[in-house]
């Protein structure tokens, strides 16, 4: 891989940058000064640094974002907020997508990654990864209304796959668990039942927890059990 590509690759500097850093003797390969930043190298071999610090490549990167309110889960928008602005700037380098979808106003674990392969296994209806939402609602919930959540609801035509849902004890709260990620499935899943969401809130993704350490906004890379559990899933 071209040595500029790498540095860009992992958000140090842009392709013109680059060229002006090596012509400047600010990279080195191997412990030696390169002259040009078209170069050839392996990242997994070489050892390079890039204004005195050691250059970490990684091909794909995961992060957990505990998404706010108010943020859209799209990498560009021309009239709201993304969930990408909440990245740094260098982070914000790395080509990273949200893996699935969050509604504009509902909270909690969304992953971006630049991982298209691994992206497309996670959401795929084949797969059946499971995802745990919190939410409110309006009226209680009654045990027909939970019943037929969980067997399966109509969705304009369609029916929704089994789920599983824990009731609080208030009734009108609990965490519903989905194998499948129709378009604003958990509010339309509690409209068929005539109830309505109040509040949503994700709080597990193929099997990962939100980490309760991230306030809303804040975001970390995934740890490297986390992304091996995920990366599990191409197996
Ligand atoms: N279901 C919804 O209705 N909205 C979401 O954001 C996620 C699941």
């Amino acid at each position: 891989m071209r040595l500029d590509k790498l540095l860009s690759e992992v958000g140090l500097c842009s392709r013109t940058e680059c060229k002006k850093a090596a012509k400047a003797g600010r990279i080195t390969v191997d412990g030696v000064a390169v002259k040009s930043a078209d170069m050839h190298i392996d990242p997994e071999k070489n050892v390079i640094t890039y204004l005195g610090q050691p250059v970490e490549y990684k091909k794909f990167t995961y992060i957990m974002l505990n998404k706010p309110e108010g943020y859209i889960s799209a990498t560009d928008d021309k009239k709201d907020h993304t969930v990408l602005e909440l990245l740094d700037e260098r982070t914000q380098k790395l080509g990273l997508f949200p893996c699935g979808r969050l509604d504009k106003n509902t909270l909690g674990l969304l992953i971006l990654t630049n991982d298209g392969e691994l992206c497309h296994r996670l959401l795929s209806p084949k797969h059946h990864v499971s995802k745990v939402y919190y939410f409110r609602a309006e009226r209680l919930i009654t045990d027909e209304d939970k019943e037929r959540l969980e067997s399966g609801v109509n969705l304009d035509g369609e029916m929704t796959k089994p789920a599983k849902l824990m009731l609080y004890e208030d009734r009108m709260s609990g965490q519903l668990t989905l194998t499948e990620g129709k378009f604003h499935q958990v509010k339309r899943m509690l409209e068929a039942v005539c109830n309505k969401i109040t509040y949503l809130e994700r709080v597990e993704f193929a099997g990962i927890p939100l980490d309760t350490d991230l306030k809303r906004g804040e975001w970390r890379e995934l740890s490297t059990d986390e992304e091996a559990h995920l990366r599990s899933f191409l197996n």
